[in-house]
């Protein structure tokens, strides 16, 4: 009996250490957003942090708008050991470094948000991308405005038949802010509606800048505003601080004003009638499928995806091989605004 007995306390022991040997280690993933104060990122950087909580090792910094100072953090990740690195570039052109410094240590890259050229994606076959198609966003602003424009004759203030508008722009470097800026007019155009741009310049997506210049375009072009485009919700927030200023939303006195992202300050901007339109960018998706995306390539699982969205090529087209995942963009109006309200 007391034979038996140690027999199986050896087993025991035996397969104790077999199973230690065997446990995996914690993937530790690195996270750099390129500027914490941003609210759309910070709602994707939420998502991430949920989505990793007790699951792995995570380390998210701020590279505040700083891109050698992002490139240390990626250096310190890499010592630190990071088994996947998951990066919001601060500058998309200046991918290459970041790239080859994960190349040589064979780690893998997530990049999400801030999308580099196509060219340089296709440098490594480690490097995916996560993030929505800009095209879409503009378009679907643009569409958002048709249709208020089409619905009101009295919204062609000095009655040319031509939609005079101010533009203001994120970031000229990022390619939401270029396509959203393109895309949203091209499409007021291809609905056969001619367009004037009174005033066109960058906010740098944020929210006081916007007020600020919003200002100055009312000051500089009184009375001849009729469309404010934002390239994101803050700015258009920041604009319709400034519209307020100047006695908008007040009896009969209405801008239309749209901008993209629906966050919940957007969404109660729609609900009190002063943004007319904006577009869903889902920041939720985003985060999961850029977590889903550097767990799989941190634990080097077999098949590398995420529930989210199919892996696709840089064009959108849905394939096994592709190294992008692209989230859907939704318009969403008064109408179908409390379907997001959380
Ligand atoms: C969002 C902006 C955000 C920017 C940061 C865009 O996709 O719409 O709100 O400031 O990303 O890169
Ligand atoms: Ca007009």
């Amino acid at each position: 009996m007391k034979k038996l007995l140690m027999v199986l306390v050896a087993l025991a022991l035996v397969f104790a250490i077999a199973g230690c040997n065997k446990a995996p280690v914690k993937p530790k993933i690195g996270v750099a957003i390129y500027k914490f104060d941003d609210t759309f990122m910070s709602y994707v950087r939420n998502q991430i942090e949920a989505a990793a909580k007790d699951k792995i090792e995570l380390s998210v910094q701020d590279s505040q708008y700083d891109q050698p100072k992002q490139n240390d953090q990626v250096d310190q990740f890499l010592t630190q050991g990071a088994t996947a690195l998951a990066i919001n570039l601060v500058d998309p052109s200046a991918v290459s470094v970041i790239m080859d410094k994960a190349k040589a240590k064979k780690i893998p890259l997530v990049l999400f948000n801030r999308e580099p050229d196509a060219a340089d994606m296709a440098k490594w076959d480690k490097v995916y991308y996560v993030g929505a198609k800009a095209q879409q966003s503009g378009t679907m602003q643009g569409e958002i405005v048709v249709a208020y424009w089409k619905a009101h004759p009295e919204a062609d203030l000095n009655k040319d038949g031509k939609l005079q508008y101010v533009m203001l722009m994120g970031d000229p470097s990022n390619t939401d802010a270029k396509f959203r800026t393109e895309f949203s007019i091209k499409a007021v155009e291809d609905a056969g509606i001619k367009t004037e741009k009174l005033a066109e310049d960058t906010a740098m997506w944020d929210r006081v800048k916007a007020q600020e210049k919003m200002a100055a375009f009312l000051t500089a072009n009184k009375g001849k505003i009729e469309v404010v485009f934002a390239n994101n919700d803050d700015m258009g927030l920041g604009a319709i601080e400034a519209l307020k200023a100047a006695g908008y939303f007040k009896g009969k006195k209405y801008m239309p004003v749209v901008s993209v992202d629906a966050t919940p300050p957007a969404l109660d901007a729609l609900e009190q009638g002063t943004l007319l339109g904006t577009v869903l960018n889902d920041a939720v998706k985003q985060g999961q499928a850029t977590y889903d995306l550097a767990f799989a390539l941190a634990t080097g699982a077999k098949e590398i995806k995420s529930d989210v969205a199919p892996l696709a090529k840089a064009d959108g087209t849905v394939d096994p091989t592709g190294k992008y995942i692209w989230v859907p963009y939704v318009k969403v109006t008064k109408e179908n605004y409390k379907d997001f309200k959380k």
